[in-house]
């Protein structure tokens, strides 16, 4: 059986797709209910970073200063086999196997609908979907990090601008908050906990992740934090520790770095009776778990939207008649297709059917 999460991620990646095609039908809302996972913190806390190595890959521009200006929605798909590949949404018909491309392609695309104007933001998401035998069912989303003042050539409404945009995304109910602290500064100053606090008062979708814990002042540690002293979140903080600047600058690798992270947390008097639910590794399988009981939660209702959006492309098909026309039709059967799929499987996870989804 197919996992509720590739499942969720082809009816997301479909809905967008679709794009116009689906005004006026329940799509929007469809995709509005669907679980996703923002990443949200200040300016150069790591967030990148982190996404990165949850994924296990160099992909996305990374480094001081405002660099993600465009919310990128990043969809992981396992596949079984293979060659792993990227695709991006704009650009549906080439695969991405060089990620130093895809890193690229990022940036480009994030220049051409901001003009070019480095510190620019934009509210318009960037669709990227990765397929490796090496990466958990997840759908991810980067987000512009919150800063306090404009710098020399951005208009003067940048800092409210971005709080806005992650606010959009971070308020729906169906968002689940990745919270990205650095260790290394004073919880109370986070900007990450204070906005998912404002739209998550009680914590029920808010994940603390500490980055940066190897940066920490000598004679301090994040101990207290880690154990839930520190700041209470309903879920544990997860610490991690990505590769800093120079790791970046003399091009350490993933695999290295994550084998680096574990022995951090294995070999540190302080850290190793934690060191089994710390660190990007773990961090993604929970994340992917904690997806995967989300989405089973919602099965009712995801269903009878379902069915409903299935009666309501039935009746779109049959008015535009056959042959369908190529774009919106063909995209409108697909779209159908998944959605029937949807419905089995929803049927059978009710079943009490053993999933065959993720595994941690
Ligand atoms: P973002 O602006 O929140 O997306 O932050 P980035 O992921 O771009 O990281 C900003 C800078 O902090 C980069 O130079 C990273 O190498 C560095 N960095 C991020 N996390 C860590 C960490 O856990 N340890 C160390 N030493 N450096 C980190
Ligand atoms: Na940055
Ligand atoms: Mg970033």
């Amino acid at each position: 059986m197919e996992s509720l999460i590739a499942l969720v991620n082809k009816i997301q990646r479909a809905c967008t797709a679709l794009g116009d095609h689906g005004e006026g039908s329940s799509l929007p809302t469809l995709w509005d209910s669907l679980p996703a996972i923002a990443v949200v913190g200040g300016q150069s806390s790591g967030k990148s970073s982190v996404l990165e190595s949850v994924v296990g890959k160099d992909f996305l521009p990374r480094g001081a200063g405002i660099v993600t200006r465009r919310p990128l929605v990043l969809q992981l798909h396992r596949i079984d086999e293979g060659k792993e590949y990227a695709e991006f949404m704009h650009l549906p018909k080439k695969k991405f196997s060089d990620f130093a491309a895809v890193r690229q392609e990022i940036s480009d695309e994030t220049d051409r609908e901001t003009g070019r104007c480095s510190k620019v933001i934009s509210t318009v998401p960037i669709h990227l979907s990765i397929f490796s035998p090496n990466v958990v069912n997840l759908t991810l989303v980067d987000l512009p990090g919150l800063t306090k003042v404009a710098v020399d050539g951005q208009p003067e409404s940048i800092v409210q601008d971005i709080e806005n945009m992650v606010r959009s995304f971070i308020e729906k109910p169906n968002c689940i908050i990745l919270a990205i602290s650095p260790a290394n500064q004073d919880l109370a100053t986070s900007d990450a906990i204070k906005i998912s606090r404002e739209v998550d008062p009680k914590g029920d979708r808010t994940f603390g992740v500490l980055t940066k814990i190897d940066l920490m002042d000598q004679g301090t540690n994040a101990v207290d934090i880690l154990e839930g002293r520190g700041y209470k979140l309903r879920y544990p903080w997860v610490g991690v520790v990505n590769r800093s600047q120079a790791d970046i600058n003399k091009s350490v690798d993933m695999i290295a770095a994550r084998r680096r992270e574990r022995d951090y947390f294995q070999s540190s008097p302080e850290y190793r009776h934690l060191s089994e639910r710390m660190g990007s590794e773990y961090l993604g399988k929970m994340l992917s778990k904690h997806l995967e009981v989300v989405i089973k939660s919602r099965i009712p209702g995801l269903q009878s939207l379902i069915t409903k959006t299935i009666s309501e492309l039935e009746t779109e098909l049959s008015r535009l008649g056959k042959p369908v026309a190529a774009d919106a039709g063909g995209k409108l059967y697909m779209i159908m297709e998944i959605c029937r799929a949807f419905d089995q499987t929803f049927k059978e996870h009710l079943d009490g059917t053993r999933s065959g989804g993720e595994k941690i």
